[in-house]
């Protein structure tokens, strides 16, 4: 736990407010708070973190006035994977303020309070899915498309219901079975969150959504996928599996209601199964959701991400080559590391540098170096989209670099 009474402030009605994390006493206020602002399910889903032994309340923070709890927001632990290598990051979720005490900065000082824990124990990056613009103003970039949900397309092949899988609401017992389903559609993507063994616990507990396994007669999960109940039609969404149990996943869904939608997951071969079943998306330009990130230091991501950049580079034919300083400036900071036939070197910051071009370097500014290191634009599409992202001579390194990268998140709530 890294903080009791954090700091105070005052309240426009002069009560003070303690910005703190959470004690046991506040957990029924913190509930009753985000049942209040969001859904009836989040008390729920808050008591199952709070009482975790991987989270518990020193992830939760709140503001308070008394007793009496008037804002709050959780940091959860989570893991970024970019080709090999794994990023320790944080999310934060069930943030709510009291409308008695909206607009008085409260959200923003407790995302400095979760921002401050996820930066002390080591997280590299910060992911959301949150409302609109709002999470800009703590950082927060939009950086990766968030998948489209689609209408299973009428006279669809879902298989013969004489197949002989059957669909049951998965238990904790499932967990390992449905982690490797997951793992393994997310192999094909180049930047993937699992979900953390804590929220496969909370995602078998919760109200909020139902796992689902499919299974073979002798008990083998051939498939699984989360379901939000069908009040306003039924939606599908992280489906992982074999193409057939796919397929009965889809068919089980549409015994229980006409109206399905699935989210779609591109780069998988699950994806390729769905597409075909799912109603065509006519523009690929459709406006779409999009995962945030924050990234508050880029030299500590960039050495975490060493062996994959290195071994693009020497993809690239890097042995063959000239070693190469790279200079990448975000203009405010900068980054140099040595590319050479042993790979990447290791990355030395320094201070503002204004014309990386012309001192041979990139410059990316630093709301672009989220969506450079993950985003679905690599360096060479985000040159066309920013007037400040400049490669300049080493367009060919940070393209080489820095592709356009697919990506698959599990969030403990499916953004749709
Ligand atoms: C959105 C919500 C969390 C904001 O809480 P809050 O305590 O009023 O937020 P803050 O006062 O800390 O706002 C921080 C800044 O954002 C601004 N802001 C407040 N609400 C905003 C909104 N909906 N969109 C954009 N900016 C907003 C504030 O003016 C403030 O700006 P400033 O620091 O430059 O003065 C609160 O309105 C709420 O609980 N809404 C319902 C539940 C919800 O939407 N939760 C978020 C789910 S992701």
């Amino acid at each position: 736990m890294i903080c009791q009474a954090v700091a105070m402030v005052t309240a426009a009605s002069d009560a003070p407010v303690e910005l703190r994390t959470a004690r046991p006493d506040d957990l029924d206020g913190i509930a009753e708070l985000l049942a209040a602002r969001g859904e009836p399910a989040d008390g729920v889903d808050l008591r199952l973190v709070a009482g975790d032994p991987d989270e518990g309340l020193g992830s939760v923070f709140v503001a308070a006035v008394g007793p009496r709890v008037v804002a709050t927001a959780t940091l959860l632990s989570e893991t970024v994977r970019v080709g090999t290598a794994s990023l320790p990051a944080g999310q934060v979720e069930l943030v709510a303020t009291d409308p008695e005490f909206e607009g008085r900065g409260l959200v923003r000082a407790l995302m400095g309070l979760a921002h401050d824990r996820s930066r002390a124990r080591g997280d590299l990056l910060q992911v959301m899915i949150g409302i609109p613009y709002f999470y800009r103003q703590f950082g927060y970039v939009y950086a990766m498309p968030i998948p489209l949900t689609r209408s299973v397309v009428a006279g669809a092949d879902l298989g013969p219901a004489s197949d002989g899988l059957s669909v049951r609401a998965a238990t904790a017992a499932d967990i390992p079975a449905m982690h490797e389903l997951q793992t393994r559609a997310q192999s094909s993507v180049d930047v993937s969150m699992p979900h953390s063994p804590g929220c496969w616990r909370w995602l078998t507990a919760r109200d909020g959504s139902v796992q689902w396994v499919v299974e073979t007669p002798d008990g083998r999960a051939v498939a699984t996928a989360r379901a939000l109940p069908p009040d306003e039609g039924l939606v599908l969404g992280e489906v992982a599996g074999e193409p057939d149990g796919v397929r009965a996943l889809l068919r089980h869904a549409r015994e229980l209601t006409d109206d399905v939608a699935v989210m779609e997951r591109p780069g998988t071969p699950e994806g390729a199964v769905l597409d075909a079943l799912l109603d065509p998306v006519d523009d690929i330009d459709a406006a779409r959701h999009w995962h945030y990130v924050r990234i508050e230091r880029v030299a500590p991501v960039l050495e975490a991400l060493r062996p994959v950049l290195g071994r693009r580079w020497l993809d690239a034919g890097g042995s063959d080559r000239e070693p190469h300083e790279m200079l990448i400036s975000s203009y405010r900071s900068h980054v140099r590391f040595r590319l050479d036939a042993s790979g990447m070197g290791d990355v030395r910051e320094g201070g503002p540098l204004q014309a990386p071009v012309s001192a041979g370097g990139s410059g990316v500014p630093p709301d672009v170096l989220g969506p450079l290191l993950v985003g679905p634009h690599g360096a060479v599409g985000l040159e066309r989209r920013h007037g400040d992202v400049l490669l300049g001579r080493q367009r060919d390194l940070m393209a080489a670099l820095f592709p356009p990268s697919t990506s698959d998140l599990l969030t403990f709530y499916l953004p749709i």
